[in-house]
């Protein structure tokens, strides 16, 4: 039988932390935190019915509401708005320090509350910008740190393949969401479900519907209103007739039907799922002019292409259940050999699109990525329409952003 005492102890410190968190009130904290015996991970305790972290409830308390303040003014008028400013700014101020120390103690900074909201979404929602960009910068550290482990790890166990795939997830391909493996942020969704991994993926049935490409798990692996984002990246990525191009992962064939308009002089596709290219015969891709249709993962077919001495003035990289080591292995050692020295490469930014916060992280890191691959990249915002009906029918919505950020790369000059 559990010891109510210890229960009820325990439930004390928990709640006494979270109230320290929301009063800001560091040297409490610190004490709470160093001196706590009974809580395996004070810093990242939670309320048992709002799911609140320490983080969380540092960043709602800065969420203040003045309006007393406001009313005691004189005959009603808001003559005490300087006033309403300096409490603002001090409660942002002591909201600001509380949040840096809980995450230099060691605060997760994608937990989730029972509102499905992580403290930057939290943030975010609250219009606290300051504070959201303290957990994005957070998060940064968090995956990059997590990126350089996973590096090491591979230098020192020779993990099979199946060990990363079960750390990939949804669209394409990265690890948007997975406090656990990835530092990112689980969605409840599909939290249940068989994860989407590659080698799953390549075993199951398609269904090729006249506005979406479905696996057998009913996961969305290419739609129709992505249609835009492919048509202008192909745009920019051969931007005039007669030039190279390889694409990996011909998906629905949109991006190649914009490649094929751009009327390229080769135009290499590799595809691994035997349906897509089943499909494609059947569309007649093989005649279209100056198509070459590797059949295969591009993990295989690539050194190929490389010791056939290949090079291209367009790479284009849209997969699906790949992780974000692949990706970036595939950047760090395919393209830099395939990619003429004035070509332009670039990618289905898809990552962490399930979540704003994961989507700000993820563009931090391939930033940082990229450049220490030797790469430049410069994006352009695209507006992405109000996707309601899209979603009936799959599984899960993998794509939450107002925002598509449309990358093209170069070589650092
Ligand atoms: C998101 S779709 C591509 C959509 C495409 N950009 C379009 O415009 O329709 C991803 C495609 O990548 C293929 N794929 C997945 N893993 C692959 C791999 N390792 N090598 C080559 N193709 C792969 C999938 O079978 C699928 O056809």
């Amino acid at each position: 039988m559990a010891d109510a005492s210890v229960e009820i102890h325990v439930d004390i410190g928990v709640q006494e932390i979270l109230l320290a968190a929301s009063q800001h009130d560091v040297p409490r904290l610190r004490q709470l935190i160093r001196s706590s015996n009974d809580l395996e991970n004070p810093v990242n305790v939670k309320d048992p019915e709002t799911g609140y972290t320490p983080l969380h409830a540092a960043i709602a308390a800065c969420e203040q509401d003045f309006s007393d303040l406001k009313d005691s003014a004189p005959n009603g008028m808001h003559s005490d708005a300087g006033a309403v400013n300096e409490v603002q700014e001090r409660i942002l101020h002591t909201g600001r320090d509380t949040v840096k120390f809980l995450l230099q103690e060691g605060a997760i900074w994608n937990d989730l509350d029972e509102n499905n909201e992580s403290p930057g979404c939290l943030a975010r929602r609250l219009g606290l910008t300051e504070l959201y960009e303290l957990m994005v910068d957070a998060g940064v550290r968090a995956e990059l740190l997590l990126s350089h482990l996973e590096g090491y790890q591979q230098l020192s166990d020779h993990d099979t393949e199946e060990d990363y795939e079960t750390q990939a997830q949804e669209k394409a391909e990265v690890p948007t969401s997975s406090v656990t493996a990835e530092g990112s942020i689980e969605s409840s969704d599909i939290s249940a479900t068989e994860p989407v991994t590659s080698s799953r993926y390549l075993q199951s049935n398609l269904t090729f519907q006249f506005d979406r490409l479905l696996d057998e798990d009913q996961n969305g692996v290419m739609m129709a209103w992505e249609s835009e984002i492919m048509t202008r990246t192909a745009r920019k990525l051969l931007p005039s007739p007669g030039l190279r191009v390889l694409n990996i992962g011909h998906g629905m064939g949109i991006v190649d039907h914009s490649f094929q308009e751009q009327s390229p002089s080769s135009h290499h596709i590799v595809e691994a799922h035997p349906d897509v290219v089943a499909e494609m015969r059947r569309m007649g891709w093989h005649e279209k002019p100056g198509v070459v249709i590797h059949e295969g993962k591009w993990q295989e077919i690539l050194p190929r292409l490389i010791e056939e001495n290949e090079t291209f003035d367009a790479i284009y990289y849209d997969t699906f259940a790949e992780s974000y080591s692949d990706f970036r292995f595939f950047f760090s050692e395919q393209v830099i050999v395939l990619l003429d020295q004035t070509g332009k490469w670039g990618f289905f930014n898809g990552m962490g699109a399930d979540r704003q916060i994961s989507y700000d992280v993820y563009q931090k890191v391939v930033e940082i990525d990229l450049f220490e691959a030797g790469y430049d990249v410069e994006w352009e915002d695209i507006k992405v329409p109000q996707l309601e009906e899209e979603w009936a029918g799959v599984r899960r919505r993998y794509w939450v952003i107002d925002n598509y950020r449309l990358p093209i790369c170069k070589y650092i000059e």
